[in-house]
């Protein structure tokens, strides 16, 4: 049949499907700076299939379609996010991946890309010195890579069948948290929520006291999660002294490096999140700064076993692992799980170790650059050790600083500049990430010049 790649022979019209498909997406690129880094809305080709299917001219035509009206991650001004553009190698990763078509719940559906999956995992936890008996996987994004942390927490910690549990975390912890909470089926009061100091950093003092009072109310606690990189402003929690008292009080550190993680595999940012090493878990989101394309998402846990025990139900149409490992479907919340791992070794292997350090390096430089910048006697800036950083006015409330940031993005987004508008600790504010490559100092003299002006 003509919509499979023959078996027999290289097959001529898929090649040419492909390579159409190829130019098309160098024209994208190739023409960002024609488009806003986000298009405005337009209207979307038909979506129900014909009686009779469609030539693969007009399939890629209607796809063009889609694409002009993209989100445009290599526009030099997409600063909102936390989603930079993909690595070359790593589109072709994906690429191969649906190729492949392999899956990964199962060695006998991908025999080496499981291998190649364990051992990328190893290697990961190795760059961020866990110990040997750490593992992980491949999930689909970060509040996945957190849920599942957390239900191995409460696993490990044998209250499953308990509600009156409680997890720690900062108030300034991804909402992801909130959520796996909820899922979870524990009431909200079950996230006791820590104060932050002037640097976004969860007060480690606070943390004792509200755990002592717990435990004196008769709750028991199952987790502290740090965050190695929080999502407004960057900030990292003290990684060495929390884990001193989770060491101390028998309790799991699951920490969020969703952000900061990928700091930790180039020598030159590594003491950033140093320490991370003694977690039992840690969500690492490669997607978010390495220019992997979406979704890759990593959960380390430092003794693998506790993915088995927490997640294995076994799988009767399933043949056991061939060795000693466990299947790809019993160390999750997922059972089919694509090959996209693929996209992440590709573009490691891409980058090479030198490429990781500047890649990182000058997202650094970048924020550092736009910091000194910004004119301070103006402009509240709020930033931690990592590529994030966030504005509002020095002066006026939320009120103010919601009018301010709402007229500011818009006339950014006249310039082709994309930031996006959070709310914090009472204030609106106007976040600009500097993961993109593509930011240029001068653009970024552009950006401060706009943020400077009243
Ligand atoms: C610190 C942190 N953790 C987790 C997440 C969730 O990641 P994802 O969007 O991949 O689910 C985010 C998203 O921005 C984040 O900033």
């Amino acid at each position: 049949m003509e919509f499979f790649a023959s078996p027999d022979q290289p097959d001529p019209k898929f090649k040419s499907f492909l390579s159409d498909a190829c130019d098309m997406l160098t024209t994208w690129f190739a023409t960002t700076k024609q488009r806003q880094p986000s298009p405005p809305k337009s209207d979307l080709p038909d979506i129900a299939p014909d009686v009779e299917g469609l030539s693969s001219k007009k399939l890629l035509d209607d796809l063009y379609l889609l694409m002009l009206s993209s989100y445009q991650p290599s526009h030099p001004g997409s600063l909102a996010h936390l989603d930079p553009p993909p690595l070359t190698a790593s589109i072709v990763g994906d690429m191969i991946s649906a190729g492949l078509n392999n899956n990964l719940l199962a060695e006998e559906l991908s025999p080496s890309i499981t291998r190649l999956e364990r051992d990328l995992c190893k290697w990961v936890a190795n760059k961020l010195s866990m110990p040997s008996t750490s593992g992980g996987l491949a999930v689909s994004g970060g509040s996945i890579s957190n849920l599942m942390a957390l239900l191995v927490a409460r696993f490990h910690s044998q209250y499953s069948y308990d509600s009156n549990i409680v997890v720690m975390a900062s108030e300034e912890a991804h909402v992801s948290i909130v959520r796996a909470i909820s899922v979870m089926g524990l009431p909200p009061e079950s996230l006791c929520q820590i104060s932050t100091d002037q640097e976004g950093k969860i007060i480690v003092d606070s943390l004792k006291s509200e755990y002592y009072k717990i435990k004196s109310q008769g709750k028991k606690c199952f987790a502290v999660i740090a965050t190695a990189g929080t999502t407004v402003r960057g900030a990292i929690d003290p990684l060495k002294e929390i884990s001193d008292f989770c060491l101390e009080e028998g309790l799991w550190l699951h920490v969020d490096a969703a952000i900061g993680g990928v700091f930790g595999l180039s020598n030159s940012t590594s003491k950033l999140v140093k320490n991370i090493s003694r977690a039992n878990s840690i969500s690492v989101n490669p997607q978010k700064v390495l220019g992997i394309a979406k979704t890759s998402s990593l959960l380390l846990v430092s003794n693998k076993e506790d993915l088995y025990t927490c997640f294995s139900t076994g799988f009767p149409y399933i043949e056991p692992s061939r060795g000693s490992e466990f299947q790809g479907g019993e160390i999750g919340l997922q059972g089919t799980r694509p090959a996209e791992v693929l996209k992440l070794w590709m573009g490691l292997r891409q980058l090479g170790q030198n490429g990781i350090k500047t890649l990182l390096d000058d997202a650094l430089n970048r924020r550092a650059y736009l910091h000194k910048k910004l004119d301070k006697s103006k402009l509240r800036v709020i930033t931690g050790p990592l590529h994030l950083l966030a504005v509002s006015p020095i002066n006026g409330d939320k009120k103010m600083s919601e009018y301010w940031t709402i007229t500011k993005r818009d006339s950014l987004l006249d310039q082709n500049f994309m930031l996006s508008r959070p709310l914090y600790k009472n204030r609106y504010y106007l976040k600009a990430v500097m993961g993109n490559p593509h930011t240029t100092l001068s653009h970024l003299d552009e950006l401060a010049e706009i943020l400077n002006q009243p």
